[in-house]
């Protein structure tokens, strides 16, 4: 089996959705919003991408500043492909793309957490999420009052 390897080569909204479809990962992904996903596909800055000739077996797609920091958002194998190295190789070539300081930021999903401590990944409990807004409103403003929070954010 002959895996080619591709940095920031262009990869169609169809074609990411049918890969995390067939890796799993679309059971947790918003893969029925069609403005989302062109969104994510176009507005990525680093997508490195695996094929088995015409196919798209595999993605470790990333938004980063090249120097600091890189969020690997999505990274995601093809189920027949799995588990043969795929998923390692993605991240090496990403983080070849990255300064010497720079490091890899992500969030696992839960069957992928052993994975990420496996390959030299180390846990960080202070990492913390903010959800998008709710109906319009700001859920910082909500849950902190919107005098707080616009003291927080120097408004
Ligand atoms: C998680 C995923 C990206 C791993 O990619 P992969 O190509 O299958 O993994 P690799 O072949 O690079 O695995 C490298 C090593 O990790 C191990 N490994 C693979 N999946 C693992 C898992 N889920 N948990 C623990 N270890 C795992 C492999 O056995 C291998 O071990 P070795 O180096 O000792 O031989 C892939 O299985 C996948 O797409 N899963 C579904 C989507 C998903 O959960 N993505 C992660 C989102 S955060």
């Amino acid at each position: 089996m002959s895996i080619k390897y591709k940095v920031n080569t262009p990869v169609s909204a169809e074609q990411f959705i049918e890969l995390l479809q067939e890796s799993t990962l679309g059971e947790r992904r918003p893969i029925d919003d069609r403005d989302c996903m062109e969104g994510v596909v176009k507005n990525s800055n680093l997508m490195v991408s695996a094929w088995d000739g015409e196919k798209l077996i595999g993605i470790a797609r990333s938004m980063t500043d090249f120097h600091y920091a890189c969020y690997l958002s999505d990274l995601a194998v093809h189920k027949k492909y799995q588990k043969i190295g795929v998923g390692k190789k993605l991240q090496i070539i990403t983080q070849e793309q990255l300064g010497p300081k720079c490091r890899l930021i992500l969030v696992a999903a839960p069957a992928a957490n052993s994975y990420y401590e496996h390959i030299g990944f180390t846990n960080n409990k202070r990492c913390w999420v903010l959800e998008p807004p709710v109906e319009g409103k700001n859920k910082m403003a909500q849950r902190f009052g919107v005098q707080r929070c616009k003291k927080i954010l120097s408004l």
